[in-house]
């Protein structure tokens, strides 16, 4: 695992913004793996100029989220896919039929898991899968206790996910308990993982992660396991990581000359 650590949510947002733009500057076919949240909020916001700046292509890729809520239908404010279309497609002029989602309000959500899982395989896997963090170590909606096999399914949300969602919804009762989310397995089959994760309130998970053991009870810690997964991180969410003089050794400032020029 690359850890870079930077020292600013705002440096790590270009750096995750420029990332991207190179790889659809190298493949403008891109299968992305996207995410939402607030960190991706930022990332998302500072994609146009980015895009324009490193003279990629965006319009010919084609992408998969990790999630959506079960019960919420595609135009529901709060659903992820609205998300998405308003935060990146419009903004960036990418059709919405190129960006994809489990449908939420499927009337079969474990039958439209298995379709998603086996559409991501159609598409020919993802090339780049974004990830944020949560505060249990969560990846995607794949709650600690997910299995490290795991694949596109539903899961029920921890109460903390829950209460950290209610921010987005007017009345608690809304916030939906359930959702449909990429495995652990769907994750680790990306051909490169990108994590973001900035703020003191991720330092702990973050820390479970990279150093802990491999356990179910840290979903994030499968990555790993993955032969190609980079950690953007800012210095509070670095603030628990014992071993931060190596990853500073090898990577002063975060800097990380294999990814081709300055970042
Ligand atoms: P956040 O969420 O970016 O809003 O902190 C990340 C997550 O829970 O995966």
């Amino acid at each position: 695992m690359k850890i870079l650590i930077l020292p600013t949510v705002e440096a790590v947002t270009k750096h995750a913004a420029r990332r991207l733009a190179r790889q659809l500057k190298r493949k403008p076919h891109s299968v992305l793996g996207l995410a939402t949240g607030g960190t991706m909020d930022r990332l998302y916001a500072a994609l146009p100029a980015m895009v324009a700046e490193e003279g990629a292509q965006i319009e010919q890729m084609r992408s998969f989220n990790l999630d959506e809520y079960v019960g919420l239908s595609g135009d529901h404010p709060q659903s992820y896919r609205h998300y998405m279309a308003t935060r990146f497609g419009v903004p960036l002029g990418v059709d919405l039929a190129r960006m994809a989602l489990p449908c939420g309000d499927a009337p079969d959500p474990a039958a439209e898991a298995a379709r998603y899982e086996a559409a991501i395989a159609e598409a020919g896997g993802i090339d780049l899968q974004l990830l944020g963090i949560g505060q249990n170590g969560h990846i995607g909606f794949n709650e600690p206790t997910s299995s490290l096999r795991s694949r596109t399914r539903i899961k029920t949300l921890t109460r903390s996910t829950v209460a950290a969602n209610a921010r987005y919804f007017d009345r608690p009762e809304d916030v939906p308990t359930r959702a449909i989310t990429m495995g652990i397995a769907t994750i680790l089959d990306a051909r490169e993982v990108l994590l973001l994760a900035t703020g003191a309130a991720k330092a702990e998970a973050l820390a479970a992660a990279i150093e802990g053991p491999l356990a179910a009870a840290s979903p994030a810690s499968a990555l790993q396991l993955h032969p190609k997964a980079t950690v953007l991180c800012d210095e509070d969410a670095a603030a628990a990581l014992r071993l931060r003089d190596y990853y500073e050794t090898v990577h002063p400032g975060g800097r990380d000359p294999s990814f081709g020029g300055p970042l």
